[in-house]
């Protein structure tokens, strides 16, 4: 009986494939690596030649060909359109299962901020890795020796720990993403309104994520003590002398561009509630959806005590080699602790603080805004200005008695600043438009009183080559039409 041809002809060379793959494959790595040293290339060039000899032999074919109609059908189902549908078939719409009220009632621009910030934060790692990888390959065109040399003194090693670190970073913010989409009870199909849009996206960066782990730092973990405790005392000594303990309680606070919101956290607690002395309400602005989720990250109101508080060890200086001394440095890790109960008397608010309306103002005497690090965030300051007026300007239209502004910051303003007012201009201007100064320094013109040399660090590492320290402008005003 006459056997098929491709049969014999297979039988007959499987052992000579074996035969060839046990020579070939170790004495082409043996000759390229003595002439390609310290490179993949070897390696690669062997297991092709080893995948594609075995891909030869009978007892692959053979396999193949059973397993084809298995494949075939697996193939189906993973088409992409296919999948989709399968998945829409399989999900019925969230509005009949989950109560979407929350979501539904933010903004268009809140919703695709929203979206976006919990988009890069799944992201980070993978774009911080891209980020690594582009620096691996830039290192690649240097030549052998000169790689070699940067080897031997621990470069290679160090971009490999920056990639095991960008890991556990992704750790965290993964957790705030995976919080937020259950907050608003979101779903993958939400994230197509980020296609339709392309308007805003604040908080779609990668920058914008590696921002927000320094503000953990600076805000919620003992190594920003150093800045953050300069920033409240001074806060609280101007809110002191503007607003008396026993009145607190009839005293709004608006904290405008509040980040990852420990300032707004501090006024929140000032007081005890048994004598009836905190404010009355701290309300938060932030329009960052990533400031935001991050924000409210911290807090976990949930009576169940079990594990609702969590540790987090984060790497947040590992996103620059430059300007650094040693690895140590570069790879410190902080820790954070997230979980804490949110003070009942703060409220956290993702809003344009200029178009912002606190829902219950009408109970408050006092209102106080509390701007820090703020004012030069303004693409125009006027309208800060106005914004502010609005919220704290007794009229005969709203219950307010006293309004007050006081202000901590630097004036390094934006690329897009439509005015760029000195300290003295936004001194005047302020008088022009009706507050009058209780108080009103910049840093530097008293060296020995603020900081050191009247220079204060905001998120500035302080292991770095390069440091930056800014002079601020600060400011307790009241409005002219006070009542007292
Ligand atoms: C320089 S950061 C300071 C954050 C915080 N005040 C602190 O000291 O840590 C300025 C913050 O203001 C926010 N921001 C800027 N313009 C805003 C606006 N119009 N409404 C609300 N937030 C705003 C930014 O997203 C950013 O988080
Ligand atoms: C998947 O796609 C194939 C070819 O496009 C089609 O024949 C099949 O019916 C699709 N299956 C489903 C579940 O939609
Ligand atoms: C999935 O559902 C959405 C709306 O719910 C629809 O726009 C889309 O076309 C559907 N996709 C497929 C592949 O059926
Ligand atoms: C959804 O939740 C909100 C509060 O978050 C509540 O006011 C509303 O009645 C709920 N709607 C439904 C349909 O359950
Ligand atoms: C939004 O993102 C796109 C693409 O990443 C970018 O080109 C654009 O400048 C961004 N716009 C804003 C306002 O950040
Ligand atoms: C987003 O960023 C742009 C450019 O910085 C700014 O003009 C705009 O007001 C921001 N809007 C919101 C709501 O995030
Ligand atoms: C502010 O006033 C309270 C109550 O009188 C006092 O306990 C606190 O020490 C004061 N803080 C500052 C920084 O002046
Ligand atoms: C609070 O903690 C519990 C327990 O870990 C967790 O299940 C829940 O999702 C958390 N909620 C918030 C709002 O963080
Ligand atoms: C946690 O408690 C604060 C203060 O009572 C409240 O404003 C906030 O909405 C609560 N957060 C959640 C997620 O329930
Ligand atoms: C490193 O130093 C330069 C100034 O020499 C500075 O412009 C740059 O921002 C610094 N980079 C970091 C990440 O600190």
């Amino acid at each position: 009986m006459p056997v098929p041809r491709r049969h014999t002809e297979t039988i007959a060379s499987d052992r000579e494939i074996l035969l060839a793959i046990v020579f070939a494959c170790p004495v082409t790595y043996y000759i390229l690596s003595i002439i390609l040293k310290n490179s993949q290339v070897p390696l690669l060039v062997s297991i092709f030649i080893l995948c594609n000899m075995l891909s030869r032999t009978k007892v692959f074919t053979s396999l193949i060909e059973k397993a084809e109609p298995h494949l075939t059908k697996l193939l189906q189902v993973t088409d992409v359109s296919n999948l989709s549908s399968m998945l829409n078939d399989s999900i019925p719409p969230p509005t009949t299962t989950v109560n979407r009220s929350r979501f539904d009632s933010l903004s268009e621009t809140s919703k695709v901020e929203l979206l976006a910030a919990i988009k890069s934060l799944q992201s980070y790692s993978t774009n911080s890795k891209k980020n690594n990888e582009r620096h691996k390959k830039l290192f690649k065109m240097m030549t052998w020796r000169q790689q070699k040399l940067c080897e031997d003194v621990g470069y290679l090693k160090r971009l490999d720990k920056i990639d095991t670190s960008i890991s556990k970073n992704q750790v965290l913010l993964k957790d705030i993403a995976t919080q937020a989409m259950e907050t608003y009870q979101l779903s993958f199909r939400d994230f197509e309104l980020l296609k339709s849009t392309n308007k805003n996206n604040n908080s779609s960066s990668n920058y914008r994520v590696i921002e927000a782990l320094g503000h953990y730092i600076r805000d919620w973990c003992p190594e920003g003590e150093s800045e953050l405790q300069f920033l409240v005392d001074n806060v609280v000594t101007q809110l002191n002398e503007s607003i008396a303990v026993e009145d607190r309680h009839k005293t709004m606070v608006v904290v405008p561009g509040s980040g990852l919101g420990r300032i707004a956290h501090a006024i929140a607690e000032l007081g005890s509630s048994s004598s009836n002395d905190k404010f009355g309400s701290v309300q938060a602005v932030e329009y960052s959806g990533l400031m935001h989720v991050c924000n409210s990250y911290m807090y976990n109101n949930s009576t169940d005590k079990s594990d609702k508080a969590k540790s987090y060890e984060l790497y947040p200086y590992i996103h620059t080699s430059s300007n650094i001394t040693e690895a140590k440095s570069q790879f410190r890790s902080i820790k954070l602790n997230t979980g804490g109960q949110q003070p009942e008397n703060l409220v956290l608010n993702h809003d344009d603080f200029r178009y912002f309306e606190a829902v219950d103002a009408s109970k408050y005497e006092n209102v106080v805004v509390v701007s820090v690090f703020f004012m030069d965030t303004a693409e125009n300051i006027v309208e800060y200005f106005d914004a502010i007026e609005t919220l704290t300007k007794p009229t005969s239209k709203n219950n307010i008695k006293n309004g007050y502004w006081i202000n901590i910051g630097p004036l390094k303003y934006g690329s897009a600043a439509q005015a760029e007012l000195t300290a003295d201009e936004l001194t005047k201007l302020r008088k022009s438009m009706g507050w009058r100064d209780v108080n009103c320094v910049t840093t530097i013109d008293k060296p020995k009183q603020y900081g050191e040399n009247g220079l204060v660090g905001y998120i500035t590492d302080k292991q770095s080559l390069w440091q930056g320290y800014y002079g601020l402008n600060i400011w307790n005003s009241k409005r002219k039409e006070n009542k007292s």
